[in-house]
């Protein structure tokens, strides 16, 4: 009886030790993390940037927390820049997860490939995005198009309303164009559904639960009772992966190979059909292509949308700036022209107001995580190989050093003593490195030409005239204003 309560006692020893020290050692310090939770209920899942931001105060410009994986974070803009930038190729992995491995078979698609595939199927998916107009004019016309189809509809409504089905249905037409070839009508029920499909999948895969059944998979069984999430997790993401099934079928049937390609789609179909014939398919087949369409979507739409939502949302809290676009846009352009890429060079406080609002609205409140792909020192600490590590954009958005005084909402703060607009190196919206943003040119021109036309066309104000929504946030994969309404006065 004595014997079993030493060995018991000293095995719950060396647990607690295990989890409390000895599994911290080497790594970067950081808050203690709870035995088998880690820190996953010390950060605050509302505002996690403000945890990080607290805690890269205590404990430096790189620390470990425990979610209940070792997340490394990157907190300083020099160090970030060291590693992630000046040692781009060591810094480009993603981790292999319990989760990705159960829904997707594997890291498919192009935001959690890795490896070979990943390098291969980027190489493809950026080319073929510029063969149909990314970071150049053609794409220009198709996203006017978009801006004058959602100028009209806000025009049409009548008292408060939510911007957000408007966006959506904007933004969304142009990935759609571009991936599957065709526009949707506003209030198309497939796309709507498709849309809160994307958007509750945002949020259902950052709960807590979630995050423990990367090192405690078997808890997936204890539901129900318990409501772990992942249930609903994998019925969204099916969901979400028949609208591609589907579509590839239909391109499948009437793709013609001697034809240019009508979209991404075809432009994928061919070049894995060209390879199968030279039985050198490499990376590409259905799966990886059903996985990179939904990745195209779920990377570029949320972001967008969420970025116009921020920008009127501040612009309704700060209408002095509001006024001062308005100015701009009525002596430069005018409310007759249609917007080009050239203005961005007569737009200066446009542009500023695009980088302010990229700045404090912290779409991505932990940065993605990346992992070495070999042993490598950051910040004086030496990392394994498929350590994670996390750049932590919004810290150096927020960083009072670049951004004296960081929560004010400061266009001017980008603008010079000639009144030009300067781009400031500290703003990371679209991140860092080699795994940088794929769209970002393509989410430069929309946030420009959308932008600017709504403040060409409109007017907003508050709903009840007078009180400005709030700075309420929802914390998902990404974070976003939390549902507001507005009045929209056509500006004619
Ligand atoms: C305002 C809009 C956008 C913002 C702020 C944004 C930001 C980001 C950020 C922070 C990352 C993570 C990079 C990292 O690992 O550190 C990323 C990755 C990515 N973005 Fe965007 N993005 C936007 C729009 C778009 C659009 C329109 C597309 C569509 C083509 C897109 C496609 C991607 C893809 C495919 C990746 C994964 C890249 C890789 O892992 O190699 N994004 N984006």
């Amino acid at each position: 009886m004595y014997a079993i309560a030493v060995i018991v006692i000293a095995a719950i020893a060396y647990f607690l030790y295990r989890e409390l020290y000895g599994k911290r050692k080497g790594l970067p310090p950081g808050p203690t993390p709870w035995p088998i939770v880690g820190n996953i209920f010390q950060l605050d899942f509302n505002r996690p940037e403000k945890s990080l931001i607290q805690w890269g105060k205590q404990y430096g410009p790189v620390f470990t927390i425990w979610m209940p994986l070792p997340f490394v974070i990157v907190n300083d803009y020099e160090l970030m820049k060291e590693s992630f930038l000046k040692q781009g190729d060591i810094f480009v992995g993603r981790p292999k997860t319990f989760l990705l491995n159960d829904i997707a078979k594997g890291n498919y698609g192009l935001v959690f490939a890795r490896d070979e595939l990943w390098r291969e199927q980027r190489r493809f998916a950026l080319h073929t995005l510029r063969d149909f107009g990314v970071g150049r004019n053609m794409l220009e016309p198709k996203i006017l198009d978009q801006a004058r189809e959602l100028i009209s509809i806000l025009h049409s409504t009548k008292g408060p309303t939510q911007l957000k089905p408007a966006l959506a249905f904007a933004v969304g037409n142009v990935i759609n164009v571009m991936v599957v070839g065709y526009a949707w009508k506003f209030g198309d029920q497939k796309m709507e559904e498709f849309r809160t499909t994307l958007e509750e999948f945002g949020m259902a895969a950052t709960k807590p639960t979630i995050f423990l059944l990367e090192l405690y998979p078997w808890i997936r069984f204890l539901e129900p009772p318990f409501n772990i999430g992942y249930k609903r997790l994998k019925e969204i993401n099916d969901h979400f992966r028949s609208f591609f099934i589907e579509e590839i079928r239909k391109h499948k049937e009437t793709l013609d190979e001697n034809q240019p390609p009508r979209d991404y789609t075809d432009a994928y179909l061919i070049e894995m059909n060209k390879r199968i014939k030279a039985g050198n398919q490499g990376s590409f087949t259905e799966r990886q292509l059903m996985f990179a369409m939904g990745d195209i979507w779920a990377a570029g739409m949320d972001t967008t949308v969420n970025t116009l939502r921020y920008a009127i949302l501040y612009l309704l809290n700060y209408p002095k700036v509001l006024k001062k676009l308005h100015e701009e846009m009525d002596e430069m352009v005018g409310r007759e022209r249609e917007l080009s890429m050239n203005d961005q060079k007569i737009l200066p406080y446009l542009c500023a107001t695009i980088e302010e609002v990229q700045r404090l609205g912290s779409l991505g409140a932990i940065g993605l995580q990346r992992t070495v792909t070999e042993d490598v020192v950051v910040g004086g600490y030496r990392l394994p190989k498929e350590t994670i590590v996390v750049p932590q954009l919004p810290s150096i958005h927020l960083d009072e050093k670049f951004f004296p005084d960081p929560y004010t909402f400061s266009p001017e703060r980008h603008i010079d003593a000639n009144g030009r607009f300067v781009k400031n190196e500290h703003i990371l919206a679209f991140s860092i490195g080699k795994r940088a943003c794929m769209g970002e040119s393509l989410a430069r021109m929309e946030l420009f030409l959308f932008l600017g036309s709504l403040v060409q066309h409109c007017d907003f104000r508050p709903a009840d005239g007078k009180t400005p929504p709030p700075f309420k946030v929802i914390t998902g994969i990404i974070q976003c204003p939390a549902p507001y309404e507005c009045v929209i006065i056509p500006r004619t």
